[in-house]
């Protein structure tokens, strides 16, 4: 039997991926799937009785004015359903409640009384009034309310701006909060989301990274078969991840295509290649083009042109060393396969989830490595973490045996120190800059820091300032370096790092790289600022 799942329907709210990580959170598989999918699509989905349970996410839009509705076989299936926010209002008003728009707006935090007299709330309580009523302290935001309850429902959470803040009919296990127990400002709203997956679905908390690894291996053998495979490994996350994963399935039928365009941090290379052929002993082919990409970008100071230009010419030398591969392998068939690390918050983003109607999810950035490549190489696509979030691919990895400074490492941007580098991109600019960056990440480390932020690294300024060292003036380049806290870099805050680090960090960049003689440090949030400095 199939695993049992809970389906998520997506009615484009931004934080719906959050449902789904706290469903996961809870040890439950779960799917996002766009609100408009059919009857006869969800028909055929609960066909094998592994879905327990179907969750209507937020949207942006009113229930008042949008004509977006849950395929109505949701509430025939004899199945418990959630909705939440929008959700909640056109489960009431697909079952003959009323919904009407709403005088006042009402978004962030918000008291809710809960009448705990239900499956989903008993219980729950943030603090008691006075008068002896339970209180939750949730998130709300919604413009629109319900206004009169469907037939069979009762009430299950109020405030004084929206008296119908809940509404649930047991017997058919049927369920609505006008509020978002999927944010963490909803303090018990981990424990409301558990409490229907788990409690009043029934579902099975047996999604575990560890059973995942036997699963994920037969899946990739029987899909790749006897075939080779060929992956970009970046020495980020996500494709290390999904190389130790492909390279555990079948060995040596894979092969990892190294590009090092000249603007990895320091010995990047070495480490990937380390890890992936010394300890893995996993076929790699290290690509050194870093002459290549210096010549490309001599003289060329716009971020956005740098960008595209790194971009091209790592496609391109992938894609020559693709061909090589192929063409090498006379005696067999050459690859048929191109493996990505793509996972699943890429997949909703792109809204590329579904093979239907198109993804409810604004397009916020389609971020492929090798965006087009299985196409022009005439390849197949081989992504294994296409269903995992980011947490989930870091404990894939630590199961798999990759070394937690791997797996935990901050993110990197594609281009590398080309962003970090202001201006003309020079290699004598990237070696400064990558050994000031070590010993800032050093320190971060040796300070116990580095896993307190969610993404520390250093700037390089092609601007000269004046010091002193010794009896000399010295007359050298400046760095800055930045650190920030955030939960999904959409906002960041600048990380508050103890002074005595940042004197040490500052005093060793000084002393150790002759041709910095100056640190600045970054307190941009963002916005107003962007992470990178390009
Ligand atoms: P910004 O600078 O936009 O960065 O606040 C947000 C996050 O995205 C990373 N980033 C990139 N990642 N290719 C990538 O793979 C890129 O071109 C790119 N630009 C920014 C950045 O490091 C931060 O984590």
């Amino acid at each position: 039997m199939s695993r049992q799942k809970i389906l998520i329907l997506d009615f484009g709210s931004q934080v719906t991926q959050l449902i789904a990580r706290r469903v996961r959170e809870a040890h439950v598989y779960c799917e996002v799937h766009p609100c408009d999918v059919s009857d006869e699509w969800v028909r055929r989905y609960a066909a094998d009785g592994a879905l327990k349970g179907v969750i209507l996410s937020g949207g942006h839009a009113s229930a008042y004015e949008s004509a977006d509705r849950a395929p109505q076989t949701v509430f025939e299936l004899g199945l418990p359903v959630l909705g939440i926010c929008y959700g909640m209002q056109t489960m009431a008003q697909q079952l003959g409640g009323k919904v009407e728009s709403g005088r006042q707006r009402e978004f962030g935090y918000a008291e809710v009384r809960a009448r705990g007299h239900t499956a989903l709330l008993k219980d729950l309580q943030d603090f008691r009034t006075a008068e002896g009523y339970g209180m939750l302290k949730v998130w709300m935001s919604h413009g629109d309310k319900v206004t009169e309850l469907p037939p069979g429902f009762k009430l299950m959470a109020s405030t004084d701006s929206c008296p119908i803040a809940g509404m649930a009919d047991e017997a058919r296990r049927f369920y609505g909060v006008q509020f978002h127990p999927e944010v963490t400002h909803t303090a018990q709203g981990r424990a409301m989301l558990e409490r229907f997956v788990l409690d009043i679905c029934g579902a099975r908390p047996d999604w575990v990274m560890r059973d995942h690894v036997a699963e994920a291996v037969a899946a990739i053998r029987e899909q790749v078969g006897d075939e080779e495979v060929i992956l970009g490994l970046s020495g980020g996350v996500d494709s290390s991840v999904a190389a130790a994963l492909i390279h555990r399935s079948i060995g040596d039928q894979l092969t990892c295509v190294f590009v090092d365009h000249g603007l990895m941090r320091l010995n990047e290379g070495d480490m990937v290649m380390g890890m992936f052929a010394d300890r893995l002993h996993a076929r790699v082919v290290r690509v050194d083009a870093s002459q290549l990409f210096l010549d490309a970008l001599a003289g060329v100071t716009d971020p956005e042109q740098k960008r595209k230009i790194i971009g091209r010419l790592f496609v391109d030398v992938f894609k020559e060393q693709a061909r090589k591969l192929q063409a090498a392998d006379a005696s067999k068939k050459g690859a048929q396969w191109l493996a990505q690390g793509t996972i699943y918050p890429d997949v909703i983003e792109s809204g590329g989830a579904h093979a239907h109607k198109g993804g409810k999810a604004v397009t916020i950035k389609s971020h492929h490595n090798v965006g087009g490549l299985p196409e022009q190489l005439g390849l197949k696509l081989l992504e294994p973490l296409r269903e995992l979030f980011k947490d989930e691919v870091r404990e894939l990895g630590i199961a798999l045996g990759l070394p937690p400074e791997m797996v935990y490492r901050h993110p990197f941007p594609g281009p590398g120190l080309g962003v970090r580098i202001l201006g003309e991109v020079k290699k004598e600019y990237a070696d400064l800059l990558r050994r000031a960056d070590a010993i800032f990440i050093d320190e971060l480390r040796a300070a116990k820091q580095y896993d307190e932020v969610s993404q520390a690294f250093a700037v390089f300024l092609p601007v000269k300032s004046v010091g002193v060292m010794g009896d000399g003036r010295t007359y050298e380049y400046v760095v800055a370096l930045r650190a920030v806290r955030t939960t999904d870099f959409m906002t960041a805050s600048w990380a508050e790092l103890p002074h005595e680090l940042l004197a040490r960090v500052s005093n060793r960049i000084v002393n150790e790289v002759r041709g910095i003689s100056r640190v600045v440090y970054d307190i941009t949030g963002k916005p107003p600022g962007t992470i990178e400095w390009e």
